[in-house]
């Protein structure tokens, strides 16, 4: 398994793009099983979540042309309907297959995700959605078995306990473009991806409108057909090389930076001296240059994590890391995910000063952190654990980043391009290569 071995102490200065977005692209893959025609997609990023999603889809009977970049999607069979544990079990995404299947091949056998890192990920809403819109709905086998001759339209509240379910919205938008009438859903998700998977469904010939807002319209159609679409920037990658600017008191300049969905964010940022400043007016909102830099004693801020556009849940861990070295208590909420905090403990060990009560941090800000090694657990807190590697005095060895590229193309070259001192190793190989050593 693969592991960073980061020497901290650099600034990062110079210039990146943002890629596109896993969490849109993954879904925008899925709505292909509902074409009859081939639909092409820009912009993908070359992550493993990408490529596993590319594995399942060619199980089900899509063959997919290329592996990022410009990516070429095709069903060639559809009579296959079995998403397999094997597969499910290495990407929780790829329950947003369920829908589509669904819808367009009347039958989708798809193994129920498991619970994740932190903590229990239902999906009852979205198999309410669905039931809602007339399909049946087994459990066999851990499997999530769903049958409907032709979906028909309905009204669906899909909010839960912790607000709407984004994955819940795309698989509901998704089946019900080709229901029967009209699908209105309630208390949808607002995040962008679900935006971008309708721009994507109407440019295939689906008719949806209000996506985006909580209230989403669907005028079921016959059939979908062709599409060429470019996924939008990754809101999360941005926001975390934002941070590894403001956190090593750099000076770096981001393209493609998705600024109107990362509000919440530059607002938290305001508050404790991060500086996003827009180089170009104008032009699209969702792909600005920006600027970042960094005031050298950092202001405490108190966050809470929310649906969209509220803080997102997958940059807190992030900005955690940047709050340790702040001059003052900052207070960090998890709203969406209250056991999300599997980093505490290992930027613990790095000598951040928290303390968890509930679904609350307490940050106690301290001058500085120490390298140590340390172990991802998450996606998200991998790049938390890198960021606080690159602030941190000494060395860092953060193993399992396996993690960190599901979500984060070449994080390592990336840094390093900007100043950054970070060696991609084989752990397993280290090891062994001790053992003579230590016999
Ligand atoms: N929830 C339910 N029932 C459901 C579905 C969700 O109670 O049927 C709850 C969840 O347990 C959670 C909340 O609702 O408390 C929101 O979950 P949601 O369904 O919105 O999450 P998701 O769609 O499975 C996506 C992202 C996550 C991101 C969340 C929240 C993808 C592939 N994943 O997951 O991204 O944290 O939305 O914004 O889009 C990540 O990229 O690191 C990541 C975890």
């Amino acid at each position: 398994m693969d592991a960073f071995r980061i020497v901290g102490g650099s600034r990062l200065t110079g210039r990146m793009a943002v890629d596109g977005s896993k969490n849109a692209a993954l879904p925008l893959m899925a709505a292909a099983l509902l074409a009859d025609e081939p639909i092409t997609l820009r912009r993908v990023p070359r992550l493993s979540d990408i490529a596993n999603m590319s594995r399942l889809l060619g199980e089900l009977g899509c063959d997919v042309q290329g592996e990022h970049g410009t990516m070429t999607l095709s069903n060639f069979d559809t009579s296959r309907t079995h998403a397999r544990y094997d597969i499910v079990r290495t990407m929780r995404a790829s329950i947003c297959v369920l829908g589509p299947l669904l819808a367009r091949r009347k039958t989708a056998r798809v193994s129920m995700p498991g619970g994740c890192a932190f903590g229990d990920r239902p999906v009852d809403l979205h198999l309410r959605g669905l039931q809602a819109l007339g399909a049946k709905i087994e459990l066999k086998g851990g499997d999530i078995v769903a049958t409907a001759d032709r979906l028909k339209g309905a009204t669906i509240f899909l909010g839960g306990a912790f607000g709407s379910t984004v994955l819940g919205t795309a698989n509901v938008m998704s089946a019900a473009t080709l229901a029967q009438g009209r699908t209105i859903i309630e208390s949808a998700a607002c995040e962008p991806e679900i935006s971008d998977l309708a721009a994507l469904l109407n440019s295939m010939g689906a008719k949806i409108s209000g996506a985006g807002s909580p209230r989403i319209t669907v005028d079921g159609v016959e059939q979908l057909g062709h599409a060429d679409h470019a996924v939008l920037p990754d809101r999360i990658v941005a926001g975390t090389y934002a941070l590894a600017a403001a956190i090593t008191n750099g000076d770096l300049i981001i393209d493609d930076f998705p600024y109107d969905h990362l509000l919440a964010m530059i607002d938290v940022f305001n508050t404790a001296g991060v500086h996003v400043k827009r180089l170009n007016q104008g032009g699209d909102p969702r792909r600005c240059r920006v600027q970042v830099t960094c005031e050298r004693l950092l202001k405490p801020v108190m966050f809470t994590t929310q649906p969209h556009p509220g803080f997102p849940t997958d940059l807190q861990a992030q900005m955690m890391t940047l709050l340790c070295m702040a001059g003052g208590n900052s207070i960090i909420t998890e709203k969406i995910y209250p056991e999300r905090f599997l980093h505490v403990a290992e930027l613990s060990r790095m000598g951040a000063r928290l303390v968890r009560q509930g679904p609350t941090v307490i940050v106690q800000g301290v001058p500085r952190l120490v390298g140590a090694p340390v172990m991802a657990s998450d996606l998200r807190a991998s790049a938390c654990l890198v960021l606080a590697g690159l602030a941190a005095e000494g060395e860092t060895t953060v193993s399992r980043v396996y993690h960190l590229d599901r979500g984060y193309a070449r994080m390592d070259e990336t840094l390093n391009a900007l100043g950054a001192n970070i060696e991609r190793f084989n752990a397993d190989v280290k090891v062994e290569a001790m053992v003579p050593e230590l016999v």
